[in-house]
């Protein structure tokens, strides 16, 4: 078999096989396929497309280029929950605890932020002594002990996806489903969790940006998990504007500990609720859909969610004073209020500048080992349907350094549009969830 075929065949837009898929991503892992054949490669898949036994081919041989984890030491229906990363997404900050509260087993795997979007890894990092390398066996006796354990991906998990991702950074072949599919599959499949709930985004601050494509990103990616025997649950949400008030990463922790003491914003518990609900269905614990959202509520209201919060940052070395008091977190010391521009209703925030401007203040990396600030962070006065008067504060920086903090104000007055007339106000986004797709 040669690669010079296996491309040409794409190319020209045939179907390849299972053999001709594992020679590829084999190859390409150990180093004897060279990055300007798999570049060429990814860019044929990227224009010829790949149908859904080739998808599950590539998902299967990635996954199987690295570890395969065995969570059989933890006891229960294990149910793993991905989110396709937007911003200001801290629902795992949320629903873990909650789901853990009710006698879900979870062991996630997370993964830093990248780009504009932000990772569950770093926001955790910003708690003084929260420790995101946990070997294995104690990572599962901890999820035995207190059903949540937080780690960040090994190296070893598909790193075939690892590399290719990388590559597809750089050649401008990430925005194709089969491609964004097989990737996140490959990794979820091989964290060994018996059922997965996918967050797939959808709009200005997603990889998707129309419901069309979101939902069939949803579909693939469900079907790959069925076909490899996995109970499978897709929930397509909306990401044009970002998911709650702050962005950032100890800010957003101090979301996730406001929303888990019941001062969470209706959109953000809206997306979390509806997750938390489904991972209780898949785990078994709850039969149906509104006895799942009673048992989500009461987790909350009781307090028992929040405890479990403190309890999984105890057990990973954090100071859990900063759940129980979260101002102690780190935040920006400069701070400076966006001021509006005029008069009017906001009809729409940009959730990719937002994420831009967090980046730019140094809350986000460029390249995947840039070092970021965790203190610095966004709270979002205003959004989307609200009105404002001319000078009114839409949002406020909290940042560590007085140029980037200028850069992140113009790009956040870009981010708003605001006009006159409130019926500009598409209000299709006040209802969260899109599509459930099972
Ligand atoms: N997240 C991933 O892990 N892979 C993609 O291709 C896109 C988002």
């Amino acid at each position: 078999m040669r690669m010079y075929d296996i491309i040409e065949k794409k190319k020209r837009g045939y179907a390849l096989t299972r053999e001709e898929i594992r020679y590829a991503i084999e190859g390409y892992t150990n180093g004897n396929v060279p990055d300007y054949q798999m570049s060429a490669l990814l860019m044929a898949i990227y224009f010829s497309k790949m149908n859904s036994e080739e998808t599950y081919e590539l998902t299967m041989a990635m996954m199987e280029s690295g570890d395969l984890l065995d969570l059989s030491a933890i006891d229960g229906i294990k149910v793993d929950k991905h989110s396709t990363g937007g911003v200001g997404d801290k629902t795992t900050l949320i629903i873990g605890p909650i789901v853990a509260a009710l006698g879900v087993p979870v062991a996630k795997m997370s993964g830093r932020g990248l780009g504009h979007t932000g990772g569950t890894i770093d926001k955790l990092e910003s708690i003084a002594g929260f420790n995101t390398s946990v070997e294995l066996n104690t990572f599962m006796k901890q999820v035995n002990d207190i059903k949540i354990a937080v780690a960040g991906q090994t190296a070893k998990l598909a790193p075939a996806d690892k590399k290719i991702y990388a590559l597809r950074d750089v050649t401008a072949t990430v925005d194709n489903i089969s491609l964004i599919a097989s990737s996140i599959m490959s990794k979820k499949l091989a964290s060994g969790a018996d059922a997965i709930v996918l967050d797939v985004k959808c709009g200005k601050g997603a990889f998707m940006k129309d419901k069309e494509s979101a939902c069939e990103l949803a579909r693939t990616m469900v079907d790959i998990g069925k076909s490899a025997g996995k109970k499978m649950k897709a929930i397509v949400t909306d990401m044009n504007e970002p998911l709650g008030r702050w962005i950032g990463n100890s800010v957003e922790v101090y979301e996730a500990v406001k929303a888990l003491g019941n001062i969470g914003e209706r959109k953000l518990m809206e997306v979390c609720n509806v997750l938390a609900s489904h991972m209780l269905i898949a785990a078994g614990i709850a039969r149906q859909y509104d006895d799942a959202i009673i048992m989500v509520n009461d987790a909350i209201e009781s307090g028992r969610a929040l405890d479990k919060l403190a309890q999984l940052v105890e057990a990973q070395g954090g100071d859990g004073n900063n759940v129980r008091k979260p101002e102690l977190l780190p935040r920006g010391r400069i701070i400076r209020k966006v001021k509006a521009t005029r008069k009017g209703c906001i009809i729409s925030l940009d959730a990719e500048l937002v994420g831009k401007a967090c980046m730019s203040l140094g809350g986000g990396r460029e390249t995947k080992d840039g070092e970021i600030d965790l203190s610095v962070g966004i709270y979002l006065d205003k959004k989307t349907g609200e009105t404002v008067e001319k000078d009114e504060a839409i949002a406020t920086i909290y940042g560590s350094d007085e140029d980037k903090v200028n850069v992140a104000y113009s790009v956040l007055e870009r981010a708003y549009t605001i006009e006159d007339n409130v019926d500009l106000y598409n209000n299709s986004n006040e209802n969260m969830i899109i599509k459930i797709i099972d």
